[in-house]
C-alpha cells in the first residue's frame, strides 16, 4: 500500500537541492535562458554534490540514494531551472541506470564511476529523423566486424548532445528480428566519425544542449556493447520507464515554480482597491493550479515509490508524466494569465516556465505515446 513518509533524510536533500538552486542555478539561469549557454559548471557541481549519481550504487561512485530523493532533488532544481534539471534527468535515468543495470564490471568501472560523480555527463541517442515515437524503426545501422562493430545513421534530438562525453546508442544489428534486433552500444565522444552537429535553438529549456549525431563508419569494439546483442531496445524501454518519472519530476517543478510565483504576484498586485488575490477570479485560478499541482506531485511521488519498492512501475510512470507535464504546462499558462501583460514580458519570468514546460508534454515519450502505455496497460489488468 502506498504510504508517503518523506524520512530526514529526503527533507535533508530537499533543503540541499533548494538551497544550491538558490544559490548557484538561480543567479545566472535568466541570462543562460537569453544566451542559450550550457550550464557547465552548475553541471559539475551537481557532480560534487552525488546529484549527477543519485541512484548509482557507491561502489561505484554513486550517492546510493533512492527514487523518492531523486525526484524530489530534480523537482526542486527544476523548479528553478529546468534545463539544468533535464541535463541531471537524462544523466541519472537514461545514462546510468542502463549502465548499473546492464554494465559489466569493465564497464562500471571506467563509464559509470565518471558518470556517477559528474566529472562528464552523458547522451542517450534513441530518436532518429524517421524514428521518434516508433521508436522500434531503428535505421542507424551496426555491422559485425573482427573485434567489434561499424555503426552509421543519424540520431536526432540529443539531450547533452554536444557537451556529453559517453553516450547510449541504440543501433540495428539484425533489421529481419524488428526491435529484438537492436542493441545498445556504449560510444566515446572521441570515436572516429562519431559527429555530434550543431546545438538547436529551441522555444524553451534553451541552455540545455540537444542535437543531431551523425555517426560515419564508427568503430565500436565488442566490448562496449551493453547488456546482448539484441538486448538495446529492452534497455531503451526500460531506461525510458525510469525516465519518464525523472521528466514527470522535471514539470512538478516547472508548474510549482509557476504556481509559487503567480500567488506572490497576485497578494503584491492591487486592483479595484485590493491584492489580486482577494478577487474571486484569481482565486478559482490559483486553487485549480494548486489542486493540480499537488495532484502531479502525489503520482510523480508515488511512481518513484513504485519503483523503490521494486513494484512494475510502468503504468505510474506514464500517468506520472502525463498528468505532470500537462499540469505544468496549464499551470504555466495561468501564471502568465494571473500577472497579466507583466506575464507576456521577459522582464516578470513567469513566460519561462511556460516555454520550457512545453517539452515535457513531447520528450521521453509524448503525451499521446504515454496514454498508448497506460491503456496497455490497462489491458494487461496491471
Ligand atoms: N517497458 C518495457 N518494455 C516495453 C515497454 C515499456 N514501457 N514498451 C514496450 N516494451 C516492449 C514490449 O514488451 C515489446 O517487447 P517483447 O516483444 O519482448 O514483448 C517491445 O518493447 C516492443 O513493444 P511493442 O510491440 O508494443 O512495440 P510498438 O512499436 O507497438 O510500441 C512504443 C512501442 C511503446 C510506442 C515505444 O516505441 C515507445 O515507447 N515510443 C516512445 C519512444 C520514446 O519515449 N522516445 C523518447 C526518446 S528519448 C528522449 O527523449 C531522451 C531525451 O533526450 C530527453
Amino acid at each position: 500500500m502506498f504510504s508517503l513518509e518523506l524520512s530526514e533524510t529526503h527533507e535533508m536533500i530537499r533543503q540541499t537541492a533548494r538551497q544550491f538552486a538558490q544559490d548557484e542555478v538561480a543567479p545566472t539561469a535568466v541570462e543562460r535562458d537569453k544566451s542559450g549557454e550550457f550550464p557547465m559548471e552548475i553541471v559539475r557541481k551537481m557532480g560534487e554534490l552525488g546529484f549527477m549519481g543519485m541512484m548509482v550504487d557507491p561502489e561505484w561512485g554513486g550517492s546510493g540514494l533512492d527514487a523518492l530523493s531523486y525526484v524530489i532533488a530534480m523537482e526542486e532544481i527544476s523548479k528553478v531551472d529546468a534545463s539544468v534539471g533535464v541535463v541531471m534527468s537524462v544523466n541519472n535515468s537514461l545514462v546510468n541506470w542502463g549502465i548499473q543495470t546492464y554494465g559489466s564490471d569493465a564497464q562500471k568501472e571506467r563509464f559509470l564511476k565518471p558518470l556517477a560523480a559528474g566529472t562528464v555527463h552523458g547522451a542517450f541517442c534513441l530518436s532518429e529523423p524517421e524514428a521518434g515515437s516508433d521508436a522500434t524503426s531503428q535505421h542507424t545501422t551496426a555491422e559485425k566486424v573482427d573485434g567489434g562493430w561499424v555503426l552509421n545513421g543519424t540520431k536526432n534530438w540529443i539531450t547533452n548532445g554536444t557537451t556529453a562525453q559517453t553516450y547510449l546508442v541504440m543501433a540495428q544489428t539484425n533489421r529481419e528480428l524488428r526491435h529484438k534486433g537492436i542493441t545498445c552500444f556504449i560510444i566515446d565522444r572521441n570515436s572516429e566519425g562519431f559527429e555530434p552537429g550543431l546545438k538547436e535553438d529551441k522555444l524553451g529549456i534553451r541552455s540545455s544542449d540537444t542535437c543531431s549525431i551523425g555517426l560515419t563508419n564508427v568503430f565500436v569494439p565488442d566490448d562496449q556493447i551493453l547488456g546482448e546483442v539484441g538486448q538495446g531496445f529492452r534497455i531503451a524501454m526500460e531506461s525510458l520507464n525510469g525516465g519518464r518519472i525523472g521528466i514527470a519530476a522535471q514539470a512538478l517543478g516547472i508548474a510549482t515554480g509557476a504556481f509559487e510565483a503567480a500567488l506572490a504576484y497576485s497578494q503584491q498586485r492591487k486592483a479595484f482597491g485590493k491584492p489580486i488575490a482577494d478577487l474571486q477570479a484569481i482565486q478559482l485560478k490559483l486553487a485549480d493550479m494548486a489542486t493540480k499541482v499537488e495532484a502531479s506531485r502525489m503520482l510523480v511521488y508515488k511512481s518513484a515509490w513504485m519503483k523503490d519498492m521494486h513494484l512494475d512501475y510502468i503504468k505510474a510512470a506514464a500517468q506520472a508524466k502525463l498528468m505532470a507535464s500537462t499540469t505544468a504546462v496549464q499551470v504555466a499558462l495561468d501564471a502568465i494569465q494571473v500577472h497579466g501583460g507583466y506575464g507576456y514580458v521577459r522582464e516578470y519570468l513567469v513566460e519561462r516556465f511556460l516555454r520550457d514546460a512545453k517539452i515535457t508534454e513531447i520528450y521521453e515519450g509524448t503525451s499521446e505515446i504515454q496514454h498508448i502505455v497506460i491503456a496497455r496497460e490497462l489491458v494487461k489488468g496491471k
